[in-house]
């Protein structure tokens, strides 16, 4: 029983299985960073920027941004070096399924199933809030009974348009990866267009006075606003789920996932000055300060222009982060820890098309019945969990003789780097509510029963 939880996937065997069939390698560093913005900003640089700075952080929320880059930052160096060394789909799982072995990696899978489909459900419903403000302008308006989750005393009963937008980004993702990309750079193009009209036009209202204090709430709030923040940047590692649809990935990995960070931070720092000098922090509480900023100045035009963008940058993060878990759910498949039906390639496509339509219509389901907002913070805890195990993995990485292992990228000034990466990760961890954790153990339990009851005997290795 203790051989069968720690048996260990074989690189070298995955590599060739890889070789002989699967998908089209398309993807250079430029797709893999336009991906990575995709996934990166979307609700948190519409909101965020405004929301903490009034109640946590103050002007001084820049070094709140700057903080939770420099935690993504040791994590997306860990990233880099494993999906450079180990480049098969799965991310975080197929890492650790190499390394620790098969109990491990499936408890690291699962945390992450909970980040891509919770993310995706999550921002679908913050998308369909948005969206229905939109088109209120135009005097269009949704119905009650379909505009919000199952709450009969509400009166709403299904998010129709949550559950329309994720199964229309999902027949996006089942043309195939070339049409998808290119979708999606036209989409991250907009949105960083539209990032910069704030930027530039605002520049021209900043007042420095509004700057004055610059750290209200001390070094305490840069702290808890680095917290919370950290949110904006999750999506970079979805980059890594690319990995075997990537040319020289020993090259373009790193640049994608480092080069994503980089761009994010100077927008969100840029975003966040222009912000708070314009309007005083302490009236930026509100559900879109971005937007809002613009109103106040009565740039009316640009309101309009602005909120356009947050709906079509929530798009991008829905899109990437269904194509994560969509490949995510495929390694699961692949292993025999799920039905294989989930793993099947389609011919022609080059992609995994049953999965993609059942992955799909599984989490539209979610978004559009469950009221999810309480179980947003899952996302953060989800991710933080693979992140540290990545952390760990690199240490252990280079300690091993694992057959197959590429010479790729590797984390500077080690051990350090990665020890520090996974004591932010836990440090992280520890911010978040105890309802978080409560339900993330919940969430454990069930993946352990599903691991027990199918997947330890469906098991590729349990045939071997
Ligand atoms: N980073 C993503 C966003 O801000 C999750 O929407």
């Amino acid at each position: 029983m203790k051989n069968q939880l720690f048996r260990k996937l074989s690189l070298s065997e995955l590599l060739n299985q890889k070789g002989t069939s699967q998908f089209n390698k398309t993807m250079n560093s430029f797709d893999l960073i336009a991906l990575g913005v995709g996934a990166v900003v979307g609700t948190g640089i519409f909101i965020l920027p405004g929301t903490v700075a009034a109640v946590h952080a103050g002007p001084a929320i820049v070094f709140s941004f700057i903080l939770a880059a420099i935690v993504c930052a040791f994590s997306a160096l860990c990233y880099s070096e494993l999906s450079s060394s180990i480049p098969v789909a799965g991310s975080a799982y197929t890492y650790s399924y190499v390394i620790f072995g098969e109990l491990i990696a499936w408890i690291i899978g699962w945390s992450l199933l909970l980040e891509y489909g919770l993310a995706v459900a999550a921002v679908a419903t913050g998308w369909s809030a948005y969206f229905q403000s939109l088109v209120e302008g135009f005097g269009i308006h949704v119905p009650q009974a379909l505009s919000g989750p199952f709450s009969p005393a509400n009166g709403t009963y299904i998010n129709l348009p949550a559950i329309i937008i994720i199964l229309l980004l999902a027949s996006f993702l089942s043309l195939g990866m070339k049409e998808s990309n290119r979708l999606n750079k036209i989409m991250v193009f907009i949105k960083l267009g539209i990032i910069l009209l704030f930027i530039l036009v605002g520049m021209f209202y900043v007042k420095p006075d509004n700057w004055q204090p610059f750290m209200p709430f001390g070094f305490g709030g840069i702290l808890s606003g680095a917290a919370l923040v950290i949110f904006a940047y999750l999506g970079f590692d979805a980059v890594s789920s690319a990995a075997e649809e990537v040319k020289n990935p020993q090259r373009n990995m790193p640049i994608g996932i480092i080069g994503t960070l980089v761009i994010c931070t100077i927008l969100y720092v840029a975003v966040s000055l222009v912000l708070t000098g314009m309007v005083p922090y302490t009236e930026l509480n509100v559900g879109n300060p971005v937007a809002y900023a613009m109103e106040m100045k009565n740039l009316d035009w640009v309101f309009g222009v602005i909120s356009l963008g947050a709906v079509i940058s929530m798009m991008t993060v829905i899109f990437v982060m269904l194509y994560g878990g969509t490949r995510l759910v495929y390694s699961f498949a692949r292993d025999g820890m799920l039905p294989k039906v989930l793993s099947e390639i389609h011919p022609r496509r080059k992609i995994p098309l049953k999965n993609t339509w059942i992955y799909a219509i599984f989490v539209s389901l979610f978004a559009g019945f469950i009221p999810i907002d309480k179980l947003a913070e899952l996302v953060n805890i989800g991710t933080l969990i693979a992140f540290a195990a990545v952390s760990i993995g690199v240490i252990f990485i280079r300690k091993m003789k694992i057959d197959g292992l590429k010479e790729g990228f590797k984390v500077p000034l080690f051990p350090i780097v990665p020890i520090l990466s996974c004591l932010l990760c836990i440090f992280m961890i520890v911010q978040l509510s105890t309802f978080t954790m409560f339900t993330c153990l919940i969430w454990m339990i069930i993946g352990l029963l599903v691991y027990f009851v199918y997947g330890r005997t469906h098991s590729v290795l349990n045939k071997k």
